[in-house]
């Protein structure tokens, strides 16, 4: 219906994040299968490693968010000395964790301090929330002895909305599309339909799985879908003659195609997005923290609130100014690994050849906001049941994630929004104020009144006004020849982070860049 492949994957990417935005790339062929950079075959520098000519080498590394961390971190076991220059007050790019007493102002003027109780459970992570358990983010936490817990991404009494409807359970939900799906399919190989496709034992196999699928019963009830428990109760089941009451009154399949909501059933199925999933006890930051301890410990300096100014390429290594409370400084190194948002790089005054920055620009930045109410009771927990997991809308707030942790506690923090793209730019546009009132009254189409009642306090970030950062997030359309020159090595500088990965939007694919840069850069000099 006219719709472009490009808006067709904003409005899957709306939905469903980088990761399901990615996935449906990989389907409709714009994204290539990684093979143009295999993931290297990563071999840990080790101490001792590098060649008598080599020691003492010096690498300034620009930025200290994850991918600037991991880089500094491995190339200190290696004895290389690094120096880590970070334009901002504060360790850790997007891996923020506000808590009581957080402060930050934007780059409107907007100050924010976050006045939630301060204890260890009551926390917004306004970055990264949620670790995929294959991704090399939890091998890390593993070596660095970073704690985790479950993250539950997906949950069954979470709520699914589309405006102008009541919101329904995600088990609702599911239970009437696997229901009719079911239906409709074990009707079409009763009649015969599928007999081209499916030989006589498939047909039995295929009834079978239906049938179980979709909580159907067999060909004597005509495989018809009359609604089923995993609907839900209305009234729960008890002691004694309490059986229950099953949620009803079932909607027709014509309502259930027509409510639009089975849209958000795929966003559990995508592999990096709602398996149980994991995050470190009291906030991601602590991966940061331990990064810095680790870091530091091997003798790297980390110097924050010096933004750099100007990069150039030297015979012999790298030559690099930043402005520091003392003004101008300019520091020599070997190498450099630049771990700036690409569009920010870009516009650092370099002596690269112009086609590097040509390429810096190439990726889109994409807005994600996020915004974290505390209430004076778990009301989301005590009356609705509703432990974890995420609702989702197709009003701007896009998602609303319930804490999973402290339950029990008497605060917590709920997510009030987690948007990207258009939806966080229209809400990042707003005063913090702002942007909790709207949130508030949207959130209450949701939740009903109790949402505005109780809040304690409010704390949001716009990633796309954030100073240094200015973006939630990078993504290419297609990986082609840019992709591949900024994962080359542009003189004596490397360029690192997730925006460089398969793994745009995760930790994971920052600490992969920098292990791949690393493991060029320390090929490199050993064999040089
Ligand atoms: N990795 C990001 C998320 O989990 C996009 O939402």
């Amino acid at each position: 219906m006219g719709m472009t492949r490009r808006t067709l994957l904003r409005s899957i990417g709306v939905a469903g994040g980088a990761g399901v935005m990615f996935e449906s790339m990989r389907a409709l062929g714009l994204a290539p299968a990684p093979q143009a950079l295999a993931a290297p075959d990563f071999q840990e520098p080790r101490e001792g490693d590098l060649p008598a000519h080599a020691r003492g080498s010096t690498v300034v590394v620009l930025g200290a968010g994850i991918a600037g961390l991991t880089a500094a971190y491995e190339l200190g076991k290696a004895g290389y000395r690094c120096v880590v220059l970070e334009a901002k007050d504060r360790i850790g790019g997007r891996n923020w964790t506000v808590r009581a007493g957080t402060t930050d102002t934007d780059l409107d003027g907007n100050t924010q301090t976050a006045q939630f109780t301060d204890d260890a459970d009551t926390y917004l992570n306004a970055g990264p929330g949620r670790i995929p358990q294959s991704h090399i983010t939890v091998d890390y936490c593993n070596e660095l002895g970073v704690r985790l817990e479950p993250l539950l991404s997906s949950n069954a009494a979470a709520l699914l909305h589309s405006d102008g409807a009541d919101p329904q359970m995600h088990r609702t939900v599911k239970a009437d599309h696997h229901g009719y799906v079911a239906e409709l399919l074990s009707k079409a190989v009763d009649a015969g339909a599928l007999d081209g496709e499916l030989t006589a034992d498939d047909k039995e196999a295929l009834l079978t799985f239906l049938s179980g699928f979709g909580d159907i019963g067999g060909s004597d009830t005509g495989f018809v879908y009359e609604g089923s428990s995993r609907r839900g109760y209305a009234v729960q089941p008890g002691a004694a003659d309490q059986e229950g009451v099953v949620l009803g009154p079932t909607p027709s399949l014509s309502e259930t195609l027509s409510s639009g909501l089975g849209r958000y059933l795929q966003l559990d199925l995508g592999h990096d997005q709602a398996m149980t999933m994991l995050q470190p006890v009291g906030g991601m930051d602590a991966i940061v923290d331990a990064l810095v301890d680790a870091v530091r410990g091997n003798g790297a300096e980390i110097i924050t609130g010096a933004p750099v100014t100007e990069l150039r390429n030297t015979d012999d290594g790298v030559e690099i100014t930043y402005r520091g409370a003392d003004g101008d400084t300019v520091l020599r190194g070997d190498f450099c690994i630049a771990t700036l948002p690409p569009h920010l790089m870009a516009e650092l005054p370099t002596n690269l050849d112009p086609a590097v920055a040509d390429a810096l620009r190439t990726p889109e930045i994409w807005a994600a906001g996020k915004l974290g109410l505390e209430y004076d009771r778990r009301w989301w927990e005590l009356d609705e049941g509703i432990y974890g997991g995420i609702t989702y809308t197709d009003l701007d707030l896009l998602s609303m994630w319930y804490p999973s942790h402290g339950f029990g506690r008497e605060h917590g923090v709920l997510v009030g929004y987690y948007n990207e793209g258009p939806m966080a730019e229209a809400y990042g546009a707003l005063s913090p104020a702002e942007r909790t009132r709207r949130a508030l009254a949207e959130g209450a189409r949701i939740h009903g009144a109790q949402y505005r009642r109780g809040l304690r306090d409010s704390f949001s970030v716009a990633w796309d006004r954030t100073p240094h950062v200015e973006g939630g997030w990078a993504m290419w359309s297609s990986r082609g020849p840019e992709y591949e020159l900024l994962n080359q090595a542009a003189g004596n500088v490397y360029f690192a982070g997730d925006w460089l990965s398969y793994q745009t939007a995760w930790q994971a694919g920052a600490m992969d860049s920098a292990r791949y840069v690393v493991a060029a850069l320390h090929e490199r000099v050993a064999t040089g």
